[in-house]
């Protein structure tokens, strides 16, 4: 396809996770996906390398707006301009507010809320002169409802969600829509400290029995971001099998 007329996807933080899985379902839909992460991994490799020509990744650290910029001017060169926008890198530091160094609650507000905040600015400076386009920003259940431990992270998220609804009601206008997903508990290195135990008890507590994939949750992106969704914005879907109902 000409390059002008490809549907040119952002997603950040491809390189493992959900943002990994995003951009595998987005290149099999026929985006053409441009991703970043600090660091390349070889799931994202493989990735690349199946879909030759179709995929572009930069070293970008999404709390550095210089960086940010530089990587959408190179996106539009190897790709075109983007007209979708992921916003799934992320971190979470757990543990009693009290006992957390003010070091860890600065990056979480710098990489999930900031990041993601100048990110979509940039992206629809780009989205303005291609004419319109669709935002997905990844919150989470622990942004909806309150959980021990995450509380500075929870805040992170819940911002998110509000910023979905603000940046919906400014843009939508000029065709641009922005909707939030939140995830409940998926398996990725995120959750990797959840013990055996912990797990079991999430299950218990989710009405459809089981522990979230990477699938279930990007589906629902490739549906807000897709024509099928588009009188659909400012809102957050919860993909967490019931367990915050
Ligand atoms: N896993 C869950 O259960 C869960 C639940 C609800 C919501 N979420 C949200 O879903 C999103 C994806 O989570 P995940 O579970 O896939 O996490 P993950 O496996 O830890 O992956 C995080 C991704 O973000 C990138 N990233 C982190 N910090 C970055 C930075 N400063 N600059 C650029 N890229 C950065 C990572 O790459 P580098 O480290 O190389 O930079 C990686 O590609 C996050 O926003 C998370 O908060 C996850």
């Amino acid at each position: 396809m000409a390059k002008n007329k490809q549907k040119v996807a952002v997603v950040s933080g491809g390189s493992r996770g959900l943002g990994l899985g995003i951009c595998s379902m987005l290149v099999q839909e026929g985006y053409a996906v441009a991703t970043f992460s600090r660091k390349r991994t070889t799931e994202l490799d493989d990735l690349m390398a199946s879909v030759p020509g179709r995929m572009y990744w930069q070293s970008v650290d999404v709390a550095d707006q210089s960086q940010i910029v530089n990587f959408l001017r190179n996106v539009k060169k190897e790709l075109g301009r983007c007209g979708y926008l992921v916003n799934s890198a992320g971190m979470a530091n757990e543990g009693l507010l009290t006992m957390m160094k003010n070091s860890e609650i600065s990056r979480m507000i710098q990489v999930n809320l900031d990041g993601s905040i100048r990110l979509a600015q940039a992206c629809v400076k780009h989205m303005l002169v291609g004419g319109g386009g669709a935002i997905v920003n990844v919150s989470s259940v622990v942004g909806v409802r309150g959980f021990k431990g995450v509380a500075a992270y929870g805040a992170t998220k819940a911002a998110l969600d509000g910023f979905t609804r603000g940046l919906a009601k400014e843009v939508g206008s000029i065709g641009i829509r922005v909707n939030s997903v939140a995830p409940g508990f998926m398996e990725t290195e995120m959750t990797a400290e959840l013990t055996e135990k912990q797990k079991r008890r999430i299950v218990r507590q989710t009405p459809l029995n089981r522990l979230g994939t990477v699938g279930d949750v990007a589906s629902a992106i490739r549906f807000l971001l897709s024509d099928e969704s588009r009188f659909i914005t400012g809102q957050t879907i919860v993909v967490d099998g019931g367990l915050t109902v």
